[in-house]
């Protein structure tokens, strides 16, 4: 089965390198929309600016920085949840899908600032939780009361004289069980994710409609799009029948894009999105190609955009190859070249830093490997997602305890892997590359204590290497990463190539150098990016005047006739028309 996909794949990929003008690169035509042309930048609410001194940021504090994410030139902000939650999950697991969450404020601070991001031309999207609520939820507090009321079909329940259910892998729990016992009902109750993050269930019509008001709210607040959580996951074949042992090792394969998951994307389509003029993006894209264009293709009117994670998937602890990294991205890129649209991203909350995991964060190449990446991410076709503080190069913290770690995946995953006699040396130094926490810790505004995020003690540390990696120390200097991550964003916004350009892949078997051409009608421009820590030679047949560079992370490029040196991280865009 995997033959017969990498088959038809490398079909799709020949082909979209041999057919250039795929539906996706008219920007003339009908086809343009804003969330194609949208730079999207993520913040995480609770580490971005913390306004009151409690140590965890708000929404206040992100008013504040109002210009400065302008100053970025990104076009729209995606916000993880704001909504009320005890927090099991930093919001993941929300227990009022209409209020804001206590550490960050109020309605009329949101309120303040969405009309903050649209005075300055900016969208919001919100992310959306539905796969599952908190167990705090009013509903879930009705429906574990007793097997007759009235939510008790909101969630997935398994009454315990029809035996234990089939096993179901739970990604949070400490057991890796996805069903817990609630005794109060005598009944199993579901959460793939931990176990106060119940499931709710999709197959009930009421359930549905519940979620469409939500959305509508929200959108009748004026927000601009939605970000839907896992959502890949929401439709269960409700019998549970049994997987096959070790299904969990693969277990997208079985939880993704199950029963009338496509179903009830196009009557979210029908109710919410068509009525409003918002973006829809899923995590996820489900299992394979064929899910992730079921998603997308704008005939089915589903959803806008997915993010696929295979690229993400790459980096394991010690490292990644750049050959698998060309390959997957141009992969994806064919698949989608002639009809529905990507997002492209390399990092975010459930990630570890960006120049830690791609590039190089040692203190001689951190600068120029943030660059280059920011460069790749920006030029790309695809909506770039840009997550807060990579602007900057910030990098991994590096916990070395238990104690250190805030994120319940790590926590739990901790105790699992003990529980089940994993090497504990080996997996405390995975979880210090790869856990969600170095991606989570406070945003390196100043010089000053706790890098100006807070005036309290932040509820996670701040990064000691502040003082040298900061937006102050950044703001002032032309070279630093944020101007670059400037100047990048200008370039996009102002060439239709980078955003609508047909993308093709030059010398895929380079060790060093990643480089692809962009081409819209008479536009053609080259991407050059050496990916790693030593001087890179590519040899190719176009000449790299001076005046037609647009983008350079070093003052220069060293030619040699067809032969361009690109210097350690070295990034280039020029054009060659
Ligand atoms: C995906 C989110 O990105 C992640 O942060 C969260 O823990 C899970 N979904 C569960 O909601």
């Amino acid at each position: 089965m995997r033959m017969y996909i990498f088959g038809i794949l490398i079909i799709l990929f020949q082909w979209g390198c041999t057919h250039h003008r795929g539906q996706n690169s008219e920007p003339g035509s009908q086809d343009r929309k804003w969330w194609k042309e949208a730079i999207i930048y993520q913040i995480y609410p609770r580490s971005f600016n913390d306004s009151n001194g409690d140590g965890v940021g708000d929404l206040k504090g992100i008013i504040e920085k109002l210009d400065y994410i302008q100053s970025l030139g990104v076009t729209a902000v995606w916000l993880n949840p704001i909504y009320s939650s005890p927090n099991d999950d930093n919001g993941y697991d929300v227990s009022n899908y209409r209020e804001i969450m206590k550490d960050f404020g109020t309605m009329e601070d949101f309120d303040r600032l969405l009309a903050g991001l649209h005075q300055r031309g900016i969208k919001l999207v919100m992310d959306v939780v539905v796969n599952h609520s908190s167990d705090e939820h009013v509903w879930f507090k009705q429906s574990r009361i007793s097997r007759k009321n009235r939510y008790r079909d909101y969630y997935h329940w398994w009454p315990a004289e029809k035996g234990r259910p089939n096993y179901r892998y739970s990604l949070f729990d400490e057991k890796g069980d996805a069903w817990q016992y609630d005794s109060l009902t005598d009944s199993y109750y579901l959460h793939y994710f931990s176990r106060k993050q119940p499931d709710l269930n999709w197959e009930n019509p009421k359930v549905r409609r519940e979620v469409h008001n939500i959305m509508k709210f929200w959108a009748k607040k004026g927000v601009d799009g939605f970000r839907l959580d896992a959502f890949q996951f929401a439709a269960k074949d409700t019998t549970f029948p049994a997987f096959p042992e070790g299904f969990e090792k693969n277990f997208i394969n079985y939880y993704a894009m199950q029963g009338n998951l496509h179903d009830y994307l196009k009557e979210m389509h029908e109710k919410v999105f068509s009525k409003y003029d918002v973006m829809s993006v899923a995590e996820g894209a489900g299992r394979n190609f064929e899910d992730a264009h079921k998603l997308v293709d704008p005939e089915r009117k589903e959803l806008n955009m997915a993010y696929a994670f295979e690229a993400v998937d790459l980096v394991k602890y010690n490292g990644y190859q750049l050959s698998d990294l060309k390959e997957v991205f141009s992969r994806w890129d064919s698949a989608f070249a002639k009809k529905g649209w990507l997002s492209i991203f390399l990092a975010n909350h459930d990630q570890a830093r960006l120049v830690s995991r791609y590039g190089n964060d040692s203190p001689e190449f951190r600068a120029a490997s943030a660059k280059m990446l920011n460069t790749f991410l920006l030029s790309m076709r695809g909506t770039p997602y840009c997550y807060y503080g990579d602007e900057l190069g910030m990098t991994n913290i590096g916990f070395d305890s238990i104690q250190q770690y805030r994120d319940i995946a790590a926590i739990n995953g901790y105790k699992k892997a003990r529980a089940d006699g994993e090497d504990m040396k080996l997996y405390m130094k995975k979880l210090r590359f790869l856990s969600r926490d170095n991606g989570r810790t406070p945003m390196q505004w100043k010089t000053n204590k706790q890098a100006g995020f807070t005036t309290g003690e932040p509820w996670l540390p701040v990064n000691a290497n502040y003082k040298l990696i900061n937006v102050e120390n950044q703001d002032r200097d032309s070279n630093s990463c944020l101007n670059h991550f400037r100047k990048m964003t200008a370039l996009r916004k102002s060439n239709p190539v980078l955003v609508y350009g047909d993308y093709q892949i030059a010398q895929p078997e380079h060790k060093q150098v990643y480089a692809y051409f962009r081409k819209l009608e008479s536009d053609q421009i080259l991407v050059l990016l050496n990916f790693s820590a030593k001087t890179a030679r590519i040899s190719l047949p176009y000449r790299i005047d001076p005046e037609d560079i647009l983008i350079n992370n070093y003052s220069s490029v060293e030619t040699e006739g067809t032969m361009k040196i690109l210097k350690p991280y070295q990034a280039v865009i020029v054009n060659v028309n």
